[in-house]
């Protein structure tokens, strides 16, 4: 697999997405997405940012890097966010899709609990050309399950 795969993932992605977890209230968000691509490089630069849908205040933040092993369709997704928790993640990028478990997370040592132990990323590319993905995790009180869905229409 050629890092041809990368192109459907690469540029300006914006929408909205809900998120819920079984100790929280669920909550809307909105976000833009940015993968970008790095010339000679089998690596996009990954953005993220989202914010309240009503009172437009900053909510979640995410940087990192999407790596292509050459040749294969194993990818690695290291995230670092806001809320001082790091996500080294490995999984397969398709034509139309791109999945990630974690295989470390870090965080700081003054972290709220519950710890985040696993943390699963579905994102795939539809027929009309939209970004939708789920974000699942898994804490040290609660079985992985959805904490993210979202969509978005490139821009
Ligand atoms: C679009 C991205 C995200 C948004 C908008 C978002 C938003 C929120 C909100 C509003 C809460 C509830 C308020 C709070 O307790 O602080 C929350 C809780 C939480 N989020 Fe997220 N989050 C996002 C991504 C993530 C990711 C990627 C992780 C893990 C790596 C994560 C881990 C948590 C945890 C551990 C809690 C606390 C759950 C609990 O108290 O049991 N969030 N999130």
């Amino acid at each position: 697999m050629s890092t041809d795969s990368l192109r459907w993932l690469a540029g300006k992605w914006t929408g909205e997405g809900r998120g819920f977890y079984p100790t929280i209230d669920s909550f809307e968000y909105e976000e833009e997405i940015e993968f970008q691509r790095i010339p000679n490089k089998p690596v996009l630069k990954y953005d993220c940012k989202t914010w309240h849908p009503v009172d437009k205040t900053p909510m979640h933040l995410e940087s990192g890097f999407l790596k292509m092993k050459p040749g294969t369709n194993q990818v690695a997704f290291s995230i670092a966010e806001n809320i001082a928790i790091t996500e080294m993640s490995e999984g397969t990028l398709t034509d139309n899709s791109l999945s990630v478990t974690t295989q470390s997370i870090g965080r700081s040592g003054f972290n709220k609990e519950p710890s985040v132990l696993k943390v699963q990323r579905d994102y795939r590319l539809t027929p009309d050309g939209d970004l939708e993905y789920t974000i699942s995790m898994q804490t040290a009180t609660q079985p992985l399950q959805e904490h993210l869905r979202a969509k978005l229409k490139k821009f």
